[in-house]
């Protein structure tokens, strides 16, 4: 009874949202975008707080959004426009809730003064899917966004081939982008521009990012643009600008312009494309179907929803229109079918590693897969022949966790003659000239995030006035892509921190044994001066905590102690006083990868990466948690 009483009155207050159509009700402007009314017997509400309803891809999420909820009757959205100002939109969001949404998807305006708000929605039970800027922490259900920076470097890094080898000028239109998302594409465009070299790059600055703006910047540098190969702009709207300026300056057969977003519709990127006018242009997915599709799964209570998904951005020209378009226009569909899935495992190393094989297999029934895991002992010939033998078994996907980062492109380039796609599960690979779809998507931990986890709380937790701070690194094997981007995160906040230094790095291949050695190897030849360990594993950390005490150094004592993965036995050595801090790197990724397997086969575009959730443990917290831990 109070389950009806409290339906039919959100379906009043949507239809008095829907009522509300340009007007301000309690200080917040909703605009409905599906009609409530026309909906019977909606079962849930979601709430859409959009930064502002101004630049142009938001429209376009607004639209997707619209377009998805309309093919399901079980929901309804209502969308408040913050127009740009951190305080409407929080009472937007308020007012949101009044209304009695069942999940509230966010695309912030200030992701770090909203990163409050949406922890108290999240808190309070409501499920939140954060669009477009992700807040630090993972105090939300799920995040769903471009990786605009990527999407400025395949920009960048397609306009370097289409020059080839001998380079030429290239204009870009910048100035101080007032989006982040520009800010980020320009950034991430520069660097691909510098890194190929032989470019001689001239900057244009711009009044605003819009189409007129871009019009009369092109116009008014007319000298500058006759001698120009490319005109790279970063949004469609700019785009259409420079695509007019340079009909009107007679340039069209010279000056080829490139942009990014590939909206479809008139005048938009895809549209520019087919006619000609625009030579390439870097879709930016906007998101709106995934986050309707993952808003579904959350509301029915499935498994296999990450934390993060950055979704996938394809450099679109006039050869690979339809493609795309087809892409785009994909209607998935799972008919539930069994599916044969090759999966090759890296080893049995660590406990996080017999944690994340126990996870995948007990998944895999429960997505109805037909899992056929091959362990590699650590050996990259080992996974060749896993992978050689999927083939000729003819699974319907291949799963790879592989040992190390390089090294892979010829066995791939024969899975994918052979037809069957590829998914990176834990750990990734780093491919020669960045051959694309070779691989359909990476899903595990963010990498480069851990090891700054680690660094900013060593920063925050280990200070020491009168001396430098030494710090022992323990990495994993080499050539993996936990060692390789552990290293790399940690790094990055050790540069803002010059009191702390590493002295000391070797590798422990993510083994006990490994992390005795280390130590072992470094008390031969120095007396112990070392105040942080920092270690890329658990099982390495342990090792060195035995190795320590043998030789009668106090771990947490007479050294501070940090480690990734989180593990059972971590929270013990965390209880026992012997380790510092544990950031965690979550192995339980069977029922996200499952469900990427079957999102896969039932046709839907696969994003860039898939994240899991993961969290940073120390001592002060160790007891409460420790007996919640699944691994
Ligand atoms: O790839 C994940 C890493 O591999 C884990 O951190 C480590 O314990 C494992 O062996």
């Amino acid at each position: 009874m109070i389950g009806f009483i409290r339906k039919k009155w959100r379906q009043i207050c949507v239809l008095l949202a829907a009522l509300c159509i340009g007007t301000i009700v309690g200080g917040c402007h909703i605009i409905p975008i599906s009609d409530s009314s026309s909906k019977k017997g909606v079962s849930s509400i979601i709430g859409v707080s959009q930064a502002n309803m101004r630049e142009e891809w938001r429209m376009a999420l607004i639209d997707e959004l619209k377009a998805e909820t309309e093919k399901n009757d079980d929901i309804q959205i209502i969308t408040a426009d913050a127009t740009g100002i951190v305080n409407k939109q929080i009472q937007d969001i308020d007012n949101l809730i009044g209304y009695g949404i069942d999940l509230l998807i966010i695309s912030p305006c200030n992701e770090k003064k909203l990163q409050d708000k949406i922890k108290e929605v999240y808190d309070s039970g409501i499920p939140v899917i954060v669009m477009d800027r992700a807040v630090e922490g993972f105090d939300y259900t799920i995040y769903i966004g471009p990786d605009n920076e990527v999407i400025g470097q395949q920009a960048g890094t397609y306009i370097a081939e289409l020059l080839g080898e001998n380079g030429g000028n290239v204009v870009v239109l910048s100035s101080r982008p007032t989006s982040i998302q520009g800010a980020e594409r320009l950034s991430g465009f520069r660097s691909a521009i510098y890194e190929a070299g032989g470019i001689n790059l001239t900057e244009l600055s711009l009044v605003a990012e819009t189409k007129d703006a871009a019009y009369d910047t092109v116009l008014a540098a007319k000298g500058i643009v006759k001698n120009s190969d490319v005109i790279f702009a970063y949004s469609d709207n700019m785009a259409l600008g420079v695509c007019d300026a340079v009909r009107e300056l007679g340039l069209e057969d010279q000056v080829k312009v490139v942009d990014c977003d590939g909206f479809k519709g008139e005048d938009e990127g895809i549209d520019l494309v087919s006619e000609g006018r625009l030579k390439a242009t870097v879709s930016c997915p906007i998101g709106g179907k995934e986050a309707i599709d993952y808003a579904l799964s959350i509301l029915n209570h499935e498994s296999g929803v990450p934390k993060q998904v950055i979704l996938r951005s394809n450099v679109i020209v006039k050869e690979n229109v339809a493609e795309n378009l087809a892409r785009i226009n994909a209607k998935s569909n799972d008919d539930g079918r069994k599916i044969k899935v090759g999966y090759s495992q890296v080893g049995q190393e660590s406990n996080w590693r017999l944690a994340n094989t126990k996870s995948i297999e007990e998944s895999a029934a429960d997505f109805n897969i037909d899992l056929h895991m091959e362990n590699a002992d650590q050996s990259q010939e080992k996974q060749f022949e896993a992978i050689r033998s999927f083939i000729k078994e003819g699974v319907d996907v291949i799963v790879v966790s592989p040992v190390v980062e390089t090294g892979w492109d010829e066995v791939l380039r024969e899975v994918k003659a052979a037809g069957i796609p590829v998914i990176m599960s834990d750990r990734n690979v780093r491919l020669e000239n960045n051959e694309e779809n070779l691989t359909t998507t990476y899903l595990g931990a963010d990498f480069m995030e851990e090891g700054r986890r680690a660094m900013r709380w060593i920063r925050d937790n280990i200070q020491s006035d009168d001396h430098e701070m030494k710090i022992m690194e323990i990495m994993g094997n080499e050539g993996a892509s936990p060692t390789e981007e552990r290293g790399k995160g940690f790094r990055e906040i050790l540069a803002e921190n010059t009191s702390y230094n590493i002295t000391y790095s070797d590798y422990g291949d993510f083994t006990f044994e490994g992390g005795k050695k280390v130590v072992r190897e470094y008390l031969k030849r120095h007396e112990w001066d070392i105040d942080i360990i920092f270690s890329h594993n658990d099982d390495m950390a342990l090792g060195a905590i035995e190795e320590l005490k043998k030789n009668g150094i106090k771990p947490d004592e007479d050294v501070k102690i940090v480690s990734v993965d989180a593990t059972i036995e971590a929270f013990e050595a965390m209880v026992r006083g012997e380790l510092s801090c544990a950031v965690e790197c979550n192995p339980i990724i069977g029922p996200q990868l499952m469900k990427a397997v079957r999102d896969l086969i039932s046709g839907k575009q696969m994003p860039f990466r898939i994240i899991t959730d993961e969290k940073i443990y120390d001592q002060s917290v160790a007891e409460d948690y420790i007996s919640k831990r699944r691994y």
